[in-house]
Order: C-alpha cells, then sequence, then structure tokens
C-alpha cells in the first residue's frame, strides 16, 4: 500500500524506530527491498535518482515500484521518494510522473538560494499532497574532496539556521549534515551527536540521514534515540547486489540471467534485511 512518507517518518519517530529509504534502479532491487520488507512486516521507502530516471526512464521505474507495491506488498505501507532532486525541473518531473514525496536537494547551493528555492518547491508540492525533503549543511560525496583533509566544520548542518529554514520553507522531512557521508569510506571519526540532539531540539519534523549505510549497529541506535527517523541506505544494498552477481558469474556454465540477476537479487535481499533489523522497523507495518 502506497502511503504518505511524511506520516510514516512520524510515527517511526513516535515509536523510537527508523525506517530505510533503499534506492532502486531496477526489477531486481525493487524485489529485494519490497519482498524483505513484506517478509519482515516493515513500512519501507523505495527512492531514485535522476541518474536511475536517466537509466531506466522515471515513468519506468515508477510504475514497475508502484505495481510492485501494489500487487505484491499491498499490506506493507510503503513511500515511493525522489532522492536528491537536483533542480527545480528534476522535482517537477516526478511531481508530475506521480511521485507523492520529493527531495529538492540544494545543499551545495548558498543557504538563501537552498531556502527559497525550497520553499517555492513546498509551496506547489503542497498544494498537490506531495510531502518535501530538504537538506540543510551538506552530506559529501565519495571522491569528491580528499577525506584525510577535509574540513567538516563546512559540511554541518548549522545549528543556528534550522529553525528559521523549516519554517520559512515549511518542509515536511530534512536531511541532516553531522559528519556523515555517501558512499562506503572513512567519515568523520564520530558523528557529531550533540548536534543532532541540538537540531532535534530546534525542529520538530522527521530528521534522515544520508549515507550511513555502512554506519555500525550502535551509531544507528545513537542517532535513532537523537531523532533520526529516516536512514537513506543505497551502497550496501549495490556491493551485495554486485557481489551476488559475482558468484553467480563465477559458476561458469550458467547461462541462464534469471540465475545470474536472481543472485544479485537475493544477495541484495539480505543487505536490506540487516538494515531494516537494525533500524527496527521489522514488525511495524
Ligand atoms: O545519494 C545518492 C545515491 O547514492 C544514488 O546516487 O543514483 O545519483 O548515483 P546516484
Ligand atoms: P550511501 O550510498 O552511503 O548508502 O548513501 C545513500 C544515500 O544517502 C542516498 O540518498
Ligand atoms: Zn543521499
Amino acid at each position: 500500500m502506497i502511503v504518505d512518507v511524511k506520516d510514516m517518518l512520524k510515527k517511526a519517530r513516535e515509536g523510537g524506530y527508523a525506517v530505510g529509504a533503499f534506492n532502486t534502479v531496477n526489477l531486481e532491487t525493487t524485489r529485494a527491498i519490497i519482498d524483505t520488507a513484506k517478509e519482515l512486516s516493515s513500512p519501507v521507502i523505495v527512492q531514485m535518482t535522476e541518474k536511475t530516471f536517466d537509466y531506466a526512464g522515471g515513468r519506468a521505474i515508477f510504475h514497475l515500484v508502484k505495481h510492485i507495491a501494489e500487487y505484491y506488498a499491498p499490506e506493507i505501507p510503503i513511500g515511493i521518494h525522489l532522492d536528491h532532486g537536483k533542480s527545480f525541473e528534476a522535482v517537477e518531473r516526478a511531481m508530475e510522473i506521480g511521485f507523492q514525496s520529493v527531495m529538492y536537494d540544494g545543499s551545495r547551493k548558498e543557504y538563501v538560494d537552498n531556502l527559497m528555492m525550497t520553499k517555492k518547491i513546498v509551496e506547489i508540492a503542497h498544494k498537490k499532497g506531495i510531502s518535501v525533503q530538504a537538506e540543510l549543511g551538506n552530506v559529501p560525496y565519495l571522491g569528491e574532496m580528499q577525506m584525510e583533509t577535509i574540513d567538516w566544520g563546512k559540511y554541518m548542518t548549522d545549528i543556528g539556521q534550522v529553525e528559521e529554514f523549516v519554517k520559512e520553507t515549511g518542509v515536511d522531512t530534512l536531511a541532516v549534515a553531522i559528519g556523515n557521508a555517501h558512499g562506503f569510506f572513512r567519515e568523520r571519526k564520530e558523528p557529531d551527536y550533540e548536534r543532532l540532539s541540538a537540531i532535534a531540539a530546534k525542529v520538530d519534523l522527521p530528521l534522515v540521514l544520508h549515507g550511513a549505510s555502512d554506519w555500525n549497529n550502535g551509531r544507528v541506535t545513537e542517532v535513532i534515540k537523537r531523532g533520526i527517523s529516516c536512514f537513506n541506505v543505497d551502497t550496501a544494498v549495490r556491493i551485495a547486489f554486485i557481489g551476488g552477481l559475482r558468484v553467480a558469474l563465477a559458476a561458469e556454465e550458467e547461462t541462464d540471467l534469471r540465475k545470474v540477476m536472481g543472485s544479485a537479487r537475493s544477495h541484495a535481499a539480505n543487505a536490506v534485511k540487516e538494515k531494516i533489523l537494525a533500524f527496527g522497523s521489522a514488525g511495524k507495518a
């Protein structure tokens, strides 16, 4: 059952758990995510980026996810979300396709430009009943900079801006930067837990953590306690998927593509399961 992401995450916040927002690029990843959520009776978010729109076709991947969710898991609350919409046009396209939840990622822009564009998108989205996630601060990507010399202070969410940003934009959920980084690599030695608590004390909306799919369970539990209601997960599932492909391809005689892709799908499903269990959302559907 397709549900409102904002309501799903509010429920998670109240229940003391987090929901996984898993990136998909194809049928196999989508089935791995939705089938695992169903197996564990867990709410889940399936999300796609602009790059995946280019790869699969925005309409094609959206309807694939929607049909799988509605037909194979009608009893499971599922959100379908645009991840990292980097421009007004990208978000507009997703809304036109039918996404009920979108992220506008203005994190690379100056604060005021991020605020103004987020506000404009929220105004349009809310008229259509669509939820909007924004990012304040900046969650860096693997390969973007030298992680050894990174000045984390420049990336972190500014506590002084949070209240104004949320109030002015009317955004529904907020991605925060507390030392997290996209991809599997050296993040900040310790997340800035105090900063997260300070953000959560200032605003009353679900907080989202990107780039933490390599975090251990101790960190995961700690940030949920301090206000995180949603974890974006891409790399952990991608790596598992590729591992599954390698296993299947090592069997030289294998020519059945369904077996090769099926191996990838089941490895990806194991990674999804591990995350759902760590987030505490199993049994919350
Ligand atoms: O944070 C974004 C995800 O890692 C997916 O990135 O689909 O743009 O490669 P991409
Ligand atoms: P990872 O690639 O580190 O799992 O982060 C995923 C993410 O933030 C997607 O928006
Ligand atoms: Zn992200």
